[in-house]
């Protein structure tokens, strides 16, 4: 977790460029809850974020003269435990992107900040918790590095029913496409990153960002009196995979003559697990080289390394922390050891799907009704205990829904033919809504045991490939105002219960 940025924290020097500046490929700023764009100090637009989002409502924050104009306003959502309130954008399913949601509640006055889980796809990311940021006045940014599972990506906010105020909310939220070779050594098929620290070393100044940084990170100052330095000569950083900024070059951390260079970094104590580590080095004299050894805590992390003038990185992605961490240069050559950067990550794995069938079917029975939850966006079942209102899922070898429940919930609309491919399904209900149109063919639901339409608005007639389900136990269709005959192989079934009056004009008129 990064924290800074704040309502009196000074900001930046403005840049002539083009107006509403972007960023390239498929990359978004939205300013939630805001009801029309803004432009920032750095001339970046940030647009309202009601195109990507269905739930919550915005709120505008009383306060006035805020340095970052996309603080003033946030969405918010409902506290239904267990619901994920997602957001959706198109992506490139072959890239990988940086989000950066931001939040800040308002000033010490106000109530409480709520607690919540921030969700990507269906991976967990981490809980958000911003009340000790609130108490210092600041804003909470939190930073991730995701790829894309497929041509869209949802970055959701979860009520968990695990913290006792759990009513999400959102400033704004930055999501940019980074170039391929960024952060290439981490495997993306299997895990994610979260940032813990990005340190520009021997800066006392302002947060090193965009324009700079060409993804708008945001490199801290770690000021050291005794030990910065400062340089002017020009670092080219395409010659780095992780791109960065070429002013972090232009400050360090210098090592005392015969002494080793011992930093405290990152600020915070870590947890047992492993990180991904990148620090950045190059000399800042001209045509110079030197060589050091780069310890973290007890153990070696580069012998011997050499730094010359046109920069060096090295990068460890599975680096095992605990509690605080030394980060020591100590010298091999005659010149002292420096430090210019370095970011710090957490890992944490990628988490599974629902099956993409079973997903497809949902969005198409979505698509056909009106009213559905507004948690229905997002992936159907995961992360665990975030699953659609009204769905239940079996995670086994595939996630499936298992039970599909939607009765008194004001629904209408119609029950799209593709609620037969939830194959898994044992127990549909629509109960007690306003559906029309006919029951669709459920042959292919081979273990559905309840199905419980009844109080609806449906006609037609009930196909006979309805009493060819071995499965059912329960059918309710009561209260509707369908039409023919009952099939015999339906009432031949000694092991169902079945409710087809009243309402339905059913000829013959099946028992009661
Ligand atoms: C990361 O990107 C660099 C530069 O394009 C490339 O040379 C390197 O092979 C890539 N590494 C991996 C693991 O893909
Ligand atoms: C650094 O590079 C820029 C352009 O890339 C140039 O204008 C500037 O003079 C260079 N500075 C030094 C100290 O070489
Ligand atoms: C960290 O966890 C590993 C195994 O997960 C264990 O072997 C190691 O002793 C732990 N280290 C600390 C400092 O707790
Ligand atoms: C590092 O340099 C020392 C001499 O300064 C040498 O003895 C040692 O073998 C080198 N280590 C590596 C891994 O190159
Ligand atoms: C809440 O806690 C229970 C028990 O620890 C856990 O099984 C469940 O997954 C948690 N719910 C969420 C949404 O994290
Ligand atoms: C659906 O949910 C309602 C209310 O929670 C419950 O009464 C009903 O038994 C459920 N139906 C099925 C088929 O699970
Ligand atoms: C039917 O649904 C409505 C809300 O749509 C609810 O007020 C009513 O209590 C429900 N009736 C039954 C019998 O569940
Ligand atoms: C889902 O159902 C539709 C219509 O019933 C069918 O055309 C389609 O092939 C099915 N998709 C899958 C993945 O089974
Ligand atoms: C069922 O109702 C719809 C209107 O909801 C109507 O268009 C359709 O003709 C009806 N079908 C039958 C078989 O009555
Ligand atoms: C039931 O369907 C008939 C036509 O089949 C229609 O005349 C009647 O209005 C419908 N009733 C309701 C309650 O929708």
């Amino acid at each position: 977790m990064l924290r800074l940025l704040t309502a009196t924290a000074a900001l930046l020097l403005l840049l002539p460029l083009a107006a509403g500046q972007r960023f390239r490929g498929f990359s978004y700023l939205l300013d939630c809850g805001a009801p029309a764009a803004t432009t920032d100090a750095r001339d970046l637009r940030w647009d309202p974020d009601a195109p990507y989002v269905s739930a919550g409502t915005a709120r505008a924050l009383p306060l006035q003269g805020l340095l970052d104009p996309t603080l003033g306003t946030l969405r918010e959502f409902p506290r239904r435990p267990g619901a994920k309130y997602c957001y959706e954008f198109p992506v490139d399913p072959n890239r990988r992107y940086i989000l950066r949601p931001t939040f800040f509640y308002g000033t010490a006055a106000s109530p409480p900040p709520p607690a919540f889980d921030l969700i990507v796809d269906g991976t967990f990311w981490t809980a958000v918790d911003t009340a000790a940021d609130r108490l210092a006045g600041s804003a909470s940014r939190y930073e991730a590095v995701f790829p894309a599972a497929g041509r869209s990506m949802s970055f959701c906010l979860g009520a968990n029913p695990n913290y006792t105020e759990s009513g999400p909310f959102i400033n704004a939220l930055q999501v940019i496409q980074i170039d391929d070779p960024v952060y290439n050594a981490t495997d993306f098929r299997t895990s994610a990153m979260g940032l813990i620290a990005r340190t520009k070393f021997g800066s006392t100044g302002q947060v090193e960002r965009y324009p700079d940084d060409s993804f708008d990170r945001h490199w801290q100052p770690f000021p050291d009196s005794k030990h910065a330095v400062s340089s002017t000569h020009n670092v080219t950083s395409v010659d780095f995979w992780n791109l960065p900024p070429p002013d972090v070059f232009n400050t360090a951390l210098v090592a005392e003559q015969n002494a080793p260079l011992v930093l405290q970094w990152p600020p915070i104590p870590l947890q047992n697990d492993s990180y991904y580590v990148a620090l950045y080095f190059a000399d800042t004299l001209d045509d110079n080289s030197r060589t050091f050894d780069v310890n973290i805590n007890d153990y070696r992390f580069y012998e011997n390394l050499t730094v010359t003038s046109a920069g060096h990185s090295v990068f460890a992605t599975q680096w095992i922390l605990s509690g605080l961490t030394r980060v020591i240069l100590s010298s091999k050559s005659g010149l002292p050891p420096l430090i210019n950067a370095g970011e710090v990550f957490g890992l944490f794995p990628i988490g599974r799907l629902t099956i993409t069938r079973d997903a497809l079917a949902l969005e198409s029975v979505k698509r056909s009704l009106q009213n559905t939850p507004d948690d229905w966006i997002g992936d159907p079942c995961m992360p665990h205990g975030y699953a659609w209102t009204g769905v239940t899922c079996q995670e086994g070898l595939n996630i499936r829904v298992i039970s599909l429940n939607l009765s008194s919930m004001g629904i209408s609309g119609s029950i799209s033919p593709e609620i037969a491919n939830l194959t898994a399904l044992t127990d549909l209900s629509f109960a007690n809504n306003s559906l029309s149109g006919p029951i669709p063919d459920l042959i292919k639901l081979g273990k559905l045991e309840r199905l419980h339409l009844h109080d609806n608005k449906l006609n037609g007639t009930i196909l006979q490939t309805l009493g060819r389900i071995q499965t059912l136990r329960e059918l309710f269709l009561q209260g509707n105002n369908m039409t023919g005959a009952v099939p015999q192989n339906l009432l031949n079934n000694n092991g169902l219960t079945s409710k087809f009056l009243p309402g339905n004009n059913f000829f013959p008129r099946p028992p009661r």
